[in-house]
């Protein structure tokens, strides 16, 4: 298939093109280069520059691509940030989205791959989170996110648009080439490894009094191959629809610094501070539906082989993409 990725050139959207490109597909990149970076973008791959808030940038590139299908990574997504600047946060993630699926009615391309989150549910009444629970996002990052997944349905409704929307838990670890640089970085596993790597003096803890049992929050961290593989299943899903996409095991802040230090070698000075706001305690992934459904399994169950795959790709990458 020829597969339109916008947002090739962030994190998660660079490796599902190296992977797409390995399984055989072709890939045209439609980004604005603004979060992502040129390097981080498969030479096997076309790259359109552009922006998805210029409409007839995107009606232009849908045109000249003629794509079968199109993923959608294109966003803003630090929650802090959208607390402070909702507009950015509807703008790029809300108005953007829709130029793209009207670019996409124009041309006649009826296939679509999401990248939704998990901050759609907010703070869940229980874990793990299946789909099957409300949707109460408490910023406007997930708010913006779930207001798409909206806007999804009727499109499929409206204008015979399949859609797979997949819910991401902690994205997390590197392939051989490409990795994770963000230009402001506030990932837990990155800056972790920016102070192995000697490039921070220590890393921040935030909130120690959580109720869980080290009273740091549990996140679920799934490699971004598993990642990418089961975007290249929802390529062939027959029918529209929302998965939630973990590995169901948790990991706590405490055990991520301790990995760290077993997989690097180094020891990480931590400094505690206060929560984090917006912070839920747990989020875990219950991703029996996606197994069912499309048949995915995350072949990276082990924290330890994560971080070692994320660190050995900053090692080898020590100052990122170098832009
Ligand atoms: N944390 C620290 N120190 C840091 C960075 C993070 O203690 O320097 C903590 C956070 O407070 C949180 C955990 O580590 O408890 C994980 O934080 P991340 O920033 O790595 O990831 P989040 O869980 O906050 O964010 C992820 C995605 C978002 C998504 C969100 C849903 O990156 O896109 O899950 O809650 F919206």
């Amino acid at each position: 298939m020829h597969i339109l990725v916008t947002g090739g050139a962030g994190y998660i959207g660079s490796i599902c093109v190296e992977q797409l490109l390995d399984a055989g597909h072709t890939v045209t990149v439609f980004d604005n280069l603004t979060e992502g970076h040129r390097a981080a973008i498969d030479p096997r791959a076309e790259l359109i520059v552009g922006d998805l808030q210029k409409d007839g940038e995107i009606v232009c590139a849908m045109k000249s691509a003629q794509p079968d299908a199109v993923m959608h990574f294109a966003a803003n997504a630090l929650v802090g940030e959208s607390m402070e600047n909702p507009s950015k946060y509807f703008r790029n993630n809300v108005t953007g989205g829709i130029h793209l699926l009207d670019a996409m009615v124009a041309c006649g391309v009826k296939r679509f791959v999401f990248s939704s989150t998990c901050a759609t549910f907010g703070p869940p009444e229980r874990v793990p989170i299946d789909e099957t629970l409300p949707q109460r996002p408490i910023n406007p990052y997930g708010e913006s996110k779930f207001i798409f997944e909206k806007i999804l349905r009727w499109y499929d409704e409206i204008h015979g648009l399949k859609f797979v929307a997949l819910r991401y838990f902690n994205a997390a670890g590197a392939s051989g080439r490409y990795g994770e640089d963000h230009r402001i970085e506030t990932h837990l596993i990155p800056n972790v490894l920016k102070v192995a790597l000697g490039q921070r003096d220590n890393v921040q803890i935030f909130g120690t009094d959580y109720e869980t049992p080290d009273g740091t929050c549990i996140r679920d961290y799934i490699h971004i191959l598993d990642l990418a593989a089961a975007h290249m299943l929802a390529l062939g899903a027959e029918a529209s629809a929302f998965y939630n996409l973990g590995t169901g095991g948790g990991t706590s802040v405490r055990e991520i610094i301790a990995t760290c230090e077993k997989v690097t070698g180094k020891k990480i000075t931590v400094v505690e501070k206060p929560r984090r706001p917006g912070d839920p305690a747990r989020l875990i992934a219950a991703s029996e539906k996606i197994h069912r459904e499309l048949g995915w399994t995350p072949q990276f169950q082990s924290i330890e082989k994560i971080i070692a795959s994320a660190w050995a790709w900053h090692v080898a990458n020590p100052g990122g993409y170098g832009d």
